[in-house]
């Protein structure tokens, strides 16, 4: 934890800590703890980057619960969307075309669209407010993240089938933000704006898709 963060203020800090949630969902670990399985599986079956991926996911975790250990974030409460995200995640692993399942809800959807424009703000605001721990960890989770998105079109399979995937998807993710509201807002962000920023980063995702050759 950065010196300066208590004396953050108070709606900064809770922002930060809501947004964290999303990253590390301590609240509802038991939940992963299957997820986490049926992560190492696929990776297993994938090789290439993909174990390597699962292995970040899990510091990233570790950043985010070293860093508010002495304010943990298990009780920060979560929308329902978020849960029926991850929830679709498990079921997403069982099913037959889980490659075309799991790239196009958690490394475009999660990652590609929800994770980015979180990550920008908590990369902002901890900037602003001299958070300078805290951003040091952001940035290089940024960076992690950035190739895990692009990992992420290389396990599409169907491309038509992911981009009807991802639109259908999408209105969860905005629902997520827009659930978020009454922590998002006091940050100094507007969720109008940050849900055309959304729409920015799906486009450009499907033009990805559309341009891939398979
Ligand atoms: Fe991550
Ligand atoms: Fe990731």
């Amino acid at each position: 934890m950065d010196s300066n963060w208590r004396s953050t203020p108070v709606e900064v800090r809770e922002g930060i800590r809501y947004l964290s949630a999303h990253f590390y969902p301590e609240g509802m670990m038991s939940r992963w703890s299957e997820l986490k399985k049926l992560s190492f599986n696929a990776a297993k079956m994938i090789k290439l980057y993909s174990l390597q991926q699962v292995i970040e996911e899990l510091e990233h975790f570790d950043f985010f619960k070293e860093y508010f250990k002495e304010e943990p974030l298990k009780d920060v409460k979560l929308p329902p969307s978020y849960i029926e995200l991850f929830d679709g995640l498990i079921q997403d692993f069982k099913t037959a075309n889980w490659k075309d399942n799991v790239a196009t809800r958690f490394h475009m959807i999660t990652e590609g669209v929800l994770a980015t424009v979180g990550l920008k703000i908590l990369n902002e605001t901890s900037k602003k407010y001299g958070l300078n721990k805290f951003n040091e960890g952001i940035r290089a989770i940024i960076e992690d993240e950035a190739r895990h998105v692009n990992f992420g079109f290389s396990l599409i399979e169907n491309k038509e089938y992911a981009i009807k995937r991802i639109e259908e998807l999408f209105p969860l993710a905005v629902r997520i933000v827009k659930e978020g509201k009454e922590k998002i807002e006091p940050m100094g962000y507007n969720v109008d704006e940050l849900i055309g920023l959304m729409e920015d980063l799906k486009r450009a995702r499907i033009e990805k898709i559309s341009s891939l050759s398979k």
